[in-house]
């Protein structure tokens, strides 16, 4: 009895592996492949060919698509936006100083980062550099400061001007911000600031979008709470 089951096992392994290779020899292309899963079962021999068609369709994806060639070469997003208007040219001296570590210039001109940029007028940075007794050249020659003072002035998606309402506030992308660096927002009437760390700036009525950054001027350098203690109180005795 055992030795005739074992005998039937025999027969119809055999018998699926011949069903097999007959199936195999009608689709000669997906031979090789197919041949190390053949013994098992015919049905998968069968689909086979199939297999092989879907093999060959990541080449025929691979074949350069013609896009690049149409589209402009990128713009930069909010990175051009600074450069291309002077009244913000010290705030891009501030981003042309940043430490080779800092990875602004990258986000602001990533056209899928989304961030809000505040950005100060040079009229701007220069009443906040007056105001806090410091000069721009002190401020970019300490590296730390440059790049928390760049990190104060991105939030890490784009707001929009409805976003500014009294009680709000915002995160930006400052390490080891707590929430007195935190932006608060401050609105009287149409009058709207942000207030943070050592310095409040109003912010422009309108704002613009570039890729898909929001970008908002403001009137003051914005500068974390532990930014400028101690240059502050150097210069103050110079
Ligand atoms: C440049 O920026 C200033 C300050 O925000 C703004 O008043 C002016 O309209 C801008 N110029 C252009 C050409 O966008
Ligand atoms: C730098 O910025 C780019 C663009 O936003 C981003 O893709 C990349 O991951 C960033 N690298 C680091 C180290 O943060
Ligand atoms: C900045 O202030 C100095 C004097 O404090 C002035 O000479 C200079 O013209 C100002 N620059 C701008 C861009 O307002
Ligand atoms: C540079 O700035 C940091 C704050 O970012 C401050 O702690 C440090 O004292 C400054 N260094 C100098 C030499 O002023
Ligand atoms: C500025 O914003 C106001 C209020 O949202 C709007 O009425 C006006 O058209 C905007 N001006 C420009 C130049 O976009």
């Amino acid at each position: 009895m055992k030795f005739a089951i074992a005998a039937l096992a025999v027969l119809l392994a055999v018998s699926y592996t011949a069903e097999a290779r007959v199936l195999l020899a009608d689709a000669p292309a997906a031979a090789p492949m197919a041949a190390a899963s053949v013994p098992t079962t015919a049905p998968m021999a069968a689909a086979a060919p199939a297999a092989a068609e879907s093999a060959a369709a990541p080449e025929v994806m691979a074949t350069p698509m013609p896009v690049p060639q149409a589209t402009p070469a990128p713009q930069g997003c909010a990175l051009s936006f600074v450069q291309g208007n002077s009244s913000y040219s010290k705030f891009q001296e501030i981003l042309n100083a940043a430490p080779s570590s800092s990875n602004y210039s990258n986000i602001l001109s990533d056209s899928m980062a989304g961030i809000t940029l505040f950005l100060p007028t040079n009229d701007g940075i220069n009443a906040t550099l007056t105001k806090f007794g410091l000069d721009l050249k002190g401020l970019l020659e300490n590296q730390s400061l440059v790049d928390e003072v760049i990190a104060y002035h991105i939030l890490p998606s784009p707001i929009e001007y409805a976003a500014f309402k009294e009680g709000y506030s915002f995160n930006t992308l400052l390490k080891g911000a707590d929430l007195r660096d935190s932006l608060r927002v401050k609105r009287s009437g149409n009058v709207i600031k942000v207030a943070g760390g050592k310095t409040t700036a109003t912010v422009g009525m309108n704002g613009s979008k570039v890729c898909m950054d929001s970008i908002f001027p403001i009137n003051m350098l914005l500068l974390p709470r532990n930014s400028i203690e101690s240059s502050s109180s150097t210069n103050v005795s110079t």
